[in-house]
């Protein structure tokens, strides 16, 4: 059985994952309209990766007893302004998921739940690694300011992301 508290942060968790998975498919369907096909492909990689981690949490949550409760998810921002506008937005939407997942860290620590403490660990390392991700964009968004054919090689570039399936077993 889970924790009471500790459930309702994860319930609360599945949906910011999933509400992350449609602000990147809106920010995917931008690229594409602007004709930016490989920023279109690396959103909409990354939406299928946010998939996979309200997945994780859910499965988590039944093979600990507990009650799967699915929120409503909100309609994500659509219009932007340009690739270094949409990945600043993507930036400051990982940081505000990195404090949600240090309260879910947290708030396990004080309902002394280990469990959730140790798995919520991953999480804590993959968000390390999307911040990286996403700042690795930027810096060179910034560096090429308005040089359109170093945009255009960086939009083929990142074509070359592929989704790689996350999964989680107890
Ligand atoms: Fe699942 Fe991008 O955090």
């Amino acid at each position: 059985m889970i924790n009471e508290k500790v459930e309702n942060v994860l319930n609360a968790q599945i949906n910011k994952e999933f509400y992350s998975a449609y602000l990147y498919l809106a920010m995917s369907a931008y690229f594409d309209e602007i004709g930016l096909y490989g920023f279109a492909n690396w959103t909409k990689v990354q939406a299928r990766e946010e998939v996979d981690h309200g997945m994780i949490l859910f499965d988590y949550i039944i093979d600990r007893n507990g009650t799967v409760n699915l929120q409503q998810i909100d309609m994500p921002e659509k219009s932007f302004e340009n690739p270094l506008q949409v990945f600043n937005k993507i930036y400051e939407h990982e940081r505000s998921v990195t404090e949600s997942i240090e309260c879910v860290a947290s708030m396990s620590e004080e309902e002394c739940d280990m469990a959730t403490r140790n798995f919520i660990n991953w999480y804590i390392a993959e968000q390390v690694e999307e911040e990286s991700n996403v700042m690795d964009v930027i810096s060179k968004l910034k560096m090429f300011a308005d040089d359109k054919t170093a945009l255009y090689l960086y939009d083929k570039e990142l074509k070359e992301r592929e989704y790689k399936a996350h999964s989680y077993k107890l």
